[in-house]
């Protein structure tokens, strides 16, 4: 059954793009039905025009309004939309208690570092300030625990002496917009599962035999 997404968005839209952008490939079996941003005129929008989503959502957070109220008008819009899954795609805001029980197991987001290292804003300008030697990006299920959640797929690129935060941070997004429509399609042919001590990936087939091309250099998961 094609899964029905919705994908919460704060900037630009390169992760929402790249997931549309398998979608209509065919290489992923879901359907975008909303895009909902925080950030009124978010370029995350114009791509989800561009693509013809159904549903696109400006939801600011109010003057003075509570993290809890906000949290509670988005569960709103979100059970009205019944999406069988949440993709945060660079969505900015901390989401509460409330928001991920409300969808629990069925939240995603993509992080640009190697969780559970470098949590937070700001993982890839973490990751190359530790003076790490490996930088990557990780999708996981999204708890309260921030950034904290079962990791479901990892992929990670060297660091090369030269590298300023840009360039690291152009190789790190090209590996995010190949994981996080491939996390999408796992998901969708129900090749993930939550076990008690983490998540369970049955890939069965590699997306390398689907047009998609490695990065040079880059170390993916067993099945990709
Ligand atoms: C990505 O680096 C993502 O990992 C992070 O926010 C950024 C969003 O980029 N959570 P984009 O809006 O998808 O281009």
């Amino acid at each position: 059954m094609t899964l029905k997404v919705a994908v919460l968005a704060s900037g630009r839209g390169s992760n929402l793009e790249a997931l549309l952008r398998q979608i209509d490939a065919g290489r992923v079996d879901a359907r975008v039905g909303l895009v909902l941003t925080d950030k009124p005129g978010a370029a995350c929008l114009d791509k989800a025009r561009a693509a013809g989503v159904p549903a696109l959502v400006e939801l600011p957070r109010e003057t003075g309004e509570s993290a809890a109220a906000y949290d509670a008008r988005l569960i709103e819009v979100l059970r009205a939309e019944r999406p069988d899954l949440i993709v945060l795609a660079g969505f900015m805001r901390i989401l509460g208690t409330a928001f991920c029980e409300a969808f629990a197991g069925r939240i995603i987001n993509i992080h640009p570092a190697l969780l559970p290292s470098f949590k937070g804003a700001h993982g890839v300008r973490d990751t190359l300030a530790a003076g790490a030697r490996v930088a990557g990006c990780t999708t996981h299920f999204v708890t309260a625990d921030l950034d904290g959640g079962p990791i479901i797929l990892q992929a990670a690129v060297p660091i090369l002496r030269d590298d300023t935060m840009e360039s690291l941070a152009a190789r790190v997004l090209a590996l995010e917009h190949q994981i996080l429509p491939r996390t999408v399609d796992l998901i969708a042919r129900g090749q993930v599962r939550t076990a008690a001590d983490g998540v369970v990936v049955e890939a069965g087939s590699s997306w390398f035999d689907a047009d998609v091309r490695p990065l040079p250099g880059a170390l993916y998961p067993d099945g990709f």
